[in-house]
């Protein structure tokens, strides 16, 4: 029996964090609104503070052509891959909006970004801080983007 395990940790309150995590998660709260999600109304901000210092945004890009739709995630990946190649990020934070305006508990980023995550990361050698909240309510902190995505599939896999 093989067992795997990882932790993170819940805080309920923004003022908890220490400053520069606070303002990445205010970023990616507040960026929602740019999201273009005319179809699902549910609107996605990604924040990312890289080795630099500097903070970048994404957020999604839905399209009439639905599978055509990016992610919050992998827009900022993309971004942040073509214009700061040689800055990594560190942190990474996830907020939403939805069309209910609840967004009160953290959601986690879907398979595919997480597939994303795991070669930027290896890509990299680096472990990226993951923030996730809503726009109020508990806050996840995991310490390795790499723990969302169990028994990965990466570039090793590919060789003989
Ligand atoms: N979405 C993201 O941007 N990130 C996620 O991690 C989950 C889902 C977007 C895709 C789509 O535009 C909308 O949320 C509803 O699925």
């Amino acid at each position: 029996m093989e067992k795997i395990i990882f932790e993170y940790t819940i805080i309920n309150n923004i003022n908890a964090l220490p400053v520069a995590e606070k303002q990445l998660l205010k970023a990616a709260r507040t960026c929602t609104k740019n999201a273009y999600a005319p179809y699902s109304n549910f609107k996605v901000g990604a924040a990312a503070i890289l080795k630099n210092g500097t903070i970048i945004t994404g957020v999604n890009q839905e399209n009439a052509s639905y599978p055509t739709g990016i992610c919050a995630e992998r827009t900022l990946l993309s971004a942040v891959g073509n214009l700061h190649p040689k800055n990594p990020i560190t942190i990474l934070a996830i907020s939403y909006q939805n069309a209910t305006k609840t967004a009160n508990k953290p959601i986690s980023p879907c398979g595919i970004c997480r597939q994303s995550l795991l070669e930027y990361s290896l890509r990299y050698g680096i472990n990226i801080k993951v923030i996730l909240s809503g726009q109020t309510g508990d806050i996840y902190i995991f310490n390795d983007a790499k723990c969302l995505l169990p028994l990965q599939f990466n570039s090793d896999d590919l060789k003989g």
